[in-house]
């Protein structure tokens, strides 16, 4: 790692191992150290949604908000070609980018609509108080740990902490906790007067998630052509492993 040494360019003096430094902070052959590291990270994946970077820096009215996130995509692969060649680097933000967006359109959008209808329902109610349900929690940390943890395990190629500790939890608890909380609000409401309008708006959502291709393998639903697919993806697996 040379550690001892005054200079520290990535692939010029060390190419062992890259440190959070050597990725976030110091310098290439081609970039100076920097202390914003924002520079190198073209997705805030801390919000529901993830968002380019910059637009982060939009909104806290920061002076980087000039470099766009394609830059900073730049700025990053050239971290990772003083040791990899292009193609690892291209290939290592196509799975990162497709879990980003797996997880958008797969939880987030439809999670936060289902969210938002059910918190209508429930502020019908006059005793309503923020966070105070066990919805609020359900969601928030769905989004906020669980959707975090994946997002961040892809972004820094950690596949257990992207699979174990957050797809396999967000299913287990989108599927498993938000949508029997969902049903048991509507249960709660359904015969409430006021409340008709917002359970019906929550019911047609949740009614409409099980239509989506994302979602209907889980009422039984799953079309023909992709149950064949993932049959053979699986089949292929064993052979590949010779798992008998
Ligand atoms: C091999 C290079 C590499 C190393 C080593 C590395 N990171 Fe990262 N890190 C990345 C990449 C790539 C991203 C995602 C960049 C993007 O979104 O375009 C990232 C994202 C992050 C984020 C997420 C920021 C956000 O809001 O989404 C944090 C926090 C972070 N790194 C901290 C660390 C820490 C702490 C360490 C050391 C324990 C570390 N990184 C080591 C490459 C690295
Ligand atoms: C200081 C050199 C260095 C830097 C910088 C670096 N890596 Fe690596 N990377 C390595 C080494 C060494 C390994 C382990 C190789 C091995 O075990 O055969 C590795 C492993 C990997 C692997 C796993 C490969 C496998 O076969 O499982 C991926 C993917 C990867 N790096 C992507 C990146 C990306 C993306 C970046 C930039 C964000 C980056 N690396 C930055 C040195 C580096």
């Amino acid at each position: 790692m040379n550690l001892d040494s005054a200079k520290w360019v990535v692939g010029e003096d060390y190419n062992a191992a890259p440190t959070c430094a050597t990725c976030h902070m110091s310098a290439t052959k081609n970039q100076p150290l920097t202390h914003n590291v924002g520079l190198r990270l073209k997705w805030n994946n801390r919000p529901v949604h993830s968002v380019p970077a910059h637009k982060t820096d939009e909104k806290w009215g920061l002076a980087s908000a000039k470099v766009t996130s394609e830059e900073r995509q730049k700025n990053m692969s050239d971290v990772c070609t003083s040791c990899h060649q292009q193609n690892v680097v291209d290939n290592f933000y196509i799975q990162y980018e497709g879990l980003i967006q797996l997880y958008e359109e797969k939880f987030a959008i439809p999670g936060e609509n289902l969210y938002k209808l059910a918190t209508a329902v429930l502020m019908t109610n006059p005793d309503y108080a923020k966070f105070a349900q066990m919805i609020d929690f359900t969601w928030f940390e769905i989004w906020h740990h669980e959707g975090r943890r994946a997002r961040h395990g892809a972004s820094m190629m950690a596949p257990d902490y992207t699979h174990w500790h957050g797809t396999y939890e967000i299913a287990k608890h989108f599927y498993g906790k938000f949508i029997p909380e969902l049903r048991e609000i509507i249960e709660e409401y359904k015969h409430e007067p006021k409340a008709k309008e917002q359970v019906e708006a929550l019911k047609k959502a949740l009614d409409d998630l099980y239509k989506s291709p994302n979602h209907q393998w889980a009422v039984g639903k799953e079309d023909m052509e992709t149950q064949k697919r993932r049959a053979g993806a699986a089949k292929a697996f064993k052979e590949r492993y010779n798992q008998k």
